[in-house]
């Protein structure tokens, strides 16, 4: 998840206290190191006494001053190091520093490298950008941009929004001509543009990325998050969306896209820094499980053409040759391995592909059938899961079609595969994988909908309306997240048990799968997750009274037949908790305690249903006073076999 920053100030000493404007963006950057990066940059602008722009001596114009640097050690030495001839400059001869943007890069178009870092330029260098989000029409942009002569120099979809805005400058102010631009870009930004020929502002801009503002003395600054204004300003707002502001060092102007004037609310900010890190959470699994709404649409984001059909080529396999698929092997570990599973059930109805889901240590050491029709995806969010690289070598020498998903850029396995889905879910610091797992499930369920397109297997109206279900899904789980409260009770009631069970039938098999995981990792709770009509074969045998059984019972998921199940392990005494969709009184009167969820269309209620699951994990983790964050023995990345 990429950071920008932007601050006007004025060249006031007594207002300016000691610190250069280089060293004051460089400690905003670091403030927003937790959201993660792998490159950063500042673009600088100097005024001359008067406030007037300070021409370059070679080109005789008004000139930004640009640093930028991948920063493979993850911390910001790399662009502090370039930045050290001026760093310390408050008030040079040259002109002051009044202005600046900056940014950390999540990448997710083109590999983390200086040339993809922001901030990005124009073809004439006047205008600087730095941008988090995702621009979904940037092939069309891109090609517009191109045949009017526009030369693009990074990988970048937000480059191209220095460009948009060069081609309006010409007759007028950068607010008018960034408002025009903004309205050609669909996707999700928060925009920051500085111009050299306006000494005195900057602009920013957003749409469904986040984007704070604040002002202190002779200061206004914005930024992707609060903890980048702490200790800077003294009052802050919130920019809405499609609102755009022109800030300078004593006001700030706002309008709509449609250039109505707007007014700012101030919001009230008590957290300290390392509050405002993790939004407000205490910590960060609690963060990222409920960004999951917002990373699932930037997960859908610009793979959906104005049709409504879908866009795969980040696949790299031409057409024919994934029509020619007659055989899918899914392959990754633990919740990686978990969407898998889900996923295998709309790889099979929707596409109509065998499909096998392989634990990729196993997958390795198996001898699988594999052949120049297969198709192999390895799913890894960090993609540098040891055993998951070694499949994906082993499937590459067999000439298989190899893809990846991942949630890293330039990780190791989208390097080993010549295509890779992205997730898009921003960075992952808590062990124990939430967003990564809902987003893996949508990417693996897209890919699913793409072959099913590309084979004629479903009609366009039929993508078309499972896409629009798809899109649904974020305010759905939105609804299952704000019932933490009652998820809460529950955890409350069992968290004396020390053996759970996990049942579930169809995707509620795997859902059952994932939550016991989570139970495992961060609660250290004996948890097993079994298909509900195996009960009877075996685990039964277990149940006693008092043993809590944990049954994903939601409709479509072959209800009645989850029922006798439900009554199977009753009859035995067990306490059962119930995940059921919203007005199943029937189902609900069959349980001790039932956790309800909102109904979803068919084969899509996976990422709904698991939040309960992840909720319930995270409470019970809570109580017994485990960091849930940094579980015993476990590690983020697993890079031994
Ligand atoms: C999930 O909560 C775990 N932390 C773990 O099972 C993880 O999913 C597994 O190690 C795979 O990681 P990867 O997706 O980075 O390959």
């Amino acid at each position: 998840m990429c950071g920008i920053v932007a601050i006007v100030r004025s060249t006031t000493p007594e207002e300016n206290g000691s610190e250069s404007l280089p060293e004051v963006l460089i400690s905003c950057l670091n403030k927003l190191e937790y959201r993660g990066y792998d490159s950063a940059g500042i673009a600088l602008g100097r005024v001359e006494e008067g406030g007037a722009s300070l021409v370059d001596s070679d080109t005789k114009r008004p000139t930004i001053e640009r640093f930028r640097a991948a920063v493979s050690t993850r911390s910001l030495e790399e662009l502090k190091k370039l930045l050290e001839p001026i760093a310390h400059t408050t008030h040079a001869p040259t002109g002051n520093y009044n202005r600046g943007i900056g940014h950390t890069r999540w990448a997710t178009h083109g590999r983390p490298s200086e040339r993809n870092a922001h901030p990005h330029q124009d073809c004439s260098g006047s205008i600087a950008v730095v941008h988090n989000g995702i621009i979904e029409n940037w092939r069309e942009l891109a090609d517009e941009l191109t045949a009017t002569g526009h030369h693009l120099e990074s990988e970048t979809d937000s480059e191209l929004i220095a460009h948009l805005i060069e081609e309006e400058t010409s007759d007028v102010d950068l607010l008018e001509a960034t408002r025009r631009a903004t309205k050609r870009i669909s996707g999700s930004f928060a925009i920051a543009i500085m111009d050299a020929n306006s000494p005195n502002s900057l602009v920013v801009v957003r749409r469904l990325s986040p984007l704070v503002m604040g002002t202190g003395k002779g200061i206004c600054m914005t930024a992707s998050d609060i903890p980048a204004l702490l200790g800077l300003a003294d009052t802050y707002y919130v920019l809405e969306d499609d609102e755009i502001a022109e800030i300078s060092p004593d006001s700030i102007r706002v309008f709509d896209l449609n250039g109505d004037t707007r007014e700012l609310h101030p919001i009230l900010v008590s957290w300290d820094i390392s509050a405002a890190q993790k939004s407000g959470y205490d910590d960060f699994m609690g963060k990222e499980l409920n960004e999951q709404p917002t990373a699932i649409k930037d997960t859908l984001l610009g793979r959906v053409a104005t049709n409504g059909s879908l866009t795969m080529d980040e696949t790299r396999i031409d057409d024919d040759a994934l029509r020619d698929v007659d055989k899918v092997f899914v392959v990754g570990c633990g919740s990686s391995f978990h969407s898998g599973l889900i996923a295998k059930y709309a790889l099979e109805h929707w596409a109509r592909i065998p499909t096998e889901i392989d634990i990729s240590s196993e997958f390795r050491y198996r001898d699988p059938i594999l052949n120049s029709s297969s198709l192999v995806v390895g799913v890894s969010q960090s993609g540098e899961t040891m055993d998951t690289l070694r499949a994906i070598s082993l499937a590459k020498s067999s000439k298989t079609k190899v893809i990846s998903i991942s949630n890293v850029v330039d990780s190791s396995i989208t390097r080993h595969t010549g295509g890779v889905i992205y997730t898009r879910a921003g960075p992952e610091v808590g062990v124990a994988a939430t967003k990564t797992f809902s987003t893996q499930i949508i990417a693996l369920q897209m890919l699913a909908l793409y072959l099913a397109q590309l084979k004629g297997l479903l009609y366009p109206d039929e993508i078309k309306t499972i896409l629009e279900q798809m899109r649904t899904l974020p305010d759905l789980m939105q609804i299952a997240l704000d019932r933490s409260e009652k998820v809460l009770t529950v955890a409350e009631e069992i968290a004396s048990k020390r053996d759970l069970f996990y049942i579930g039938r169809n995707t509620g098999y795997p859902v059952a799968l994932e939550g016991a995981l989570k139970m495992k990792e961060i609660a250290y709770l004996r948890a097993e997750a079994y298909p509900a009509g195996e009960l009877k074969h075996g685990p039964i045998a277990l149940i006693e009274p008092g043993t809590v059984v944990i049954a994903v019972a939601t409709r479509g998921r072959l209800w009645e037949k989850m029922h006798a199940n439900i009554s199977e392990v009753k009859s035995r005494g067990a306490t059962v908790v119930g995940i059921i969709n919203d007005e199943d009184d029937q189902t609900a009167s069959l349980v001790d305690y039932a956790l309800f969820v909102p109904r979803t269309p068919p084969l899509l209620d996976a990422v709904v249903d698991i939040i309960p699951l992840q909720l319930l994990a995270y409470h019970m983790a809570k109580l017994k006073g485990f960091n849930v964050d940094r579980p015993r023995n476990l590690a983020k990345t697993v890079t031994v076999e």
